[in-house]
């Protein structure tokens, strides 16, 4: 060992697990890709600015968890702590807005947040990311929550629940808001949680303190408080959810890390996960767009967590993803032989057959425990004395059936056996 390792709160994905990571990250995105969404890829650092007016400057996320420093340009940039705000800033430079509307996009990546360490929380993690800009439409909602469903049913997953609520807007949230800062007013709480309280009121909500909670009983929650046209948004939703065979739970006290949500808020939670149960969330957003200096519009979207998806795939013992390994492994004993299996793998490879041999001078015990490892249905060796025959032996591993094929028609029976004719 070098002494070096990953750094606090990283981790590495190693093969063969690494497979089971690409196939939740892909059956996540499957969805997105074939309900239209266009992919799109922006930095994984952006000016600090996207996200300290994007995110919201009372947030933790922008307060202490971001990763910023100043490049050799004097710039300050921040690694991306979530997809969305760098997104919006990409859809506003490019003006995507001028087109037709929505504007649906996914993208996948990384993203960095200096937390706490713990099982399912990371200073890196992956999030698959989906995004609808530019129309305000309660089935645009429904689509994107169904969306993020279907991802998760495709993986096999049953024990998660989509939590539902809404957050209201400038209709409403103000006057809401000050119910509550006087409701919050009247309670036992200590300097810090007063502090917050002002910054943002509705973080209070989430305090997840039992001193704290036991005095929030009949706090006015914002769904009671809606305008007419947040509700009837919200009625209309949950509408299509139905239509959609969607099913959900009302979560009033529902409150996200991000101040950018508006209107539709959710979150995706698992059983299986202990505290970091939230395998990804989202909502609507009317006023990100502006907050980076953009035009008036609204967007709706949702971020998934693929590492903490993989726990969930993991706790409820679903096998996504597993490597296949290869298809067909060939053994050569001596140099000339070596060469023939070079060339007879680079051959198989071109032909779509998924085809392996031995590098290194392995001996043919090594070899052949390679050839086991592989997982290949069809092993062929060629020894010194088949090669003076014009022949490799060809083995088939699930009938245990050995046969000398001459040398000339080795990559046709390779090919006819793994792939069919
Ligand atoms: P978020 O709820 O902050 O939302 O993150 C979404 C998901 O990313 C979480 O549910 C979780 O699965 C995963 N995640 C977050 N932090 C960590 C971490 N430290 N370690 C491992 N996984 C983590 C957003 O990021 C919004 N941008 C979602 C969105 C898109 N809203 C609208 N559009």
């Amino acid at each position: 060992m070098s002494g070096l390792t990953a750094p606090k709160g990283t981790f590495d994905t190693l093969p063969p697990d690494s497979t089971r990571f690409l196939g939740v990250r892909d059956t996540l995105t499957a969805p997105l890709r074939q309900a239209g969404y266009g992919y799109i890829e922006t930095p994984a650092f952006e000016d600090t600015a996207v996200f300290a007016r994007g995110v919201g400057e009372s947030t933790d996320v922008v307060q202490k968890e971001m990763y910023t420093f100043d490049d050799r340009g004097g710039r300050s940039l921040t690694l991306r702590p979530e997809l969305t705000a760098g997104l919006m800033r990409a859809f506003l430079e490019h003006r995507l807005y001028s087109g037709a509307l929505p504007v649906k996009i996914w993208s996948v990546g990384s993203a960095f947040r200096y937390e706490r360490p713990q099982a399912g929380r990371y200073r890196h993690f992956t999030q698959v990311d989906c995004e609808a800009l530019g129309v305000d439409d309660p089935a645009l909602d429904a689509e994107v929550v169904a969306l993020g469903v279907q991802g998760f049913r495709d993986l096999g997953l049953t024990d998660f629940e989509l939590l539902l609520t809404s957050l209201g807007d400038d209709t409403c949230r103000p006057q809401y808001r000050e119910l509550l800062v006087a409701y919050l007013a009247k309670l036992d709480l200590d300097e810090e949680t007063r502090r917050r309280a002002e910054i943002n009121p509705l973080r209070v909500l989430d305090d997840k303190r039992p001193e704290v909670q036991a005095q929030l009983g009949d706090a006015p929650l914002m769904v009671d408080h809606l305008s007419d046209s947040t509700r009837a948004h919200y009625d209309a939703v949950r509408q299509h959810l139905t239509d959609l065979g969607v099913a959900w739970t009302e979560a009033p006290r529902l409150v996200r890390g991000l101040d950018y949500y508006t209107k539709t808020t959710f979150e995706f939670v698992h059983d299986g996960l202990g505290a970091q149960s939230a395998i990804g969330g989202g909502g609507g957003y009317a006023g990100l767009s502006a907050a980076l200096g953009g035009p008036d519009l609204p967007g709706i979207g949702y971020a998934v967590g693929v590492d903490r998806t993989l726990l969930a795939v993991r706790a409820e013992g679903l096998d996504v993803g597993a490597s296949a390994g290869v298809q067909a492994f060939v053994v050569p004993l001596g140099a000339e032989a070596k060469r023939l299996a070079v060339r007879l793998v680079g051959q198989l490879r071109q032909a779509g057959v998924a085809a392996d041999t031995v590098y290194g001078d392995r001996g043919l015990k090594g070899a052949m425990k390679a050839a086991d490892r592989s997982g290949a249905s069809h092993i062929v060796v060629i020894g010194e004395r088949d090669l003076a025959e014009g022949v490799g032996q060809l083995k088939d591993m699930s009938t245990g059936e050995q046969t000398a094929v001459p040398v000339a028609d080795l990559f046709d029976a390779l090919k006819r056996a793994t792939v069919g004719p």
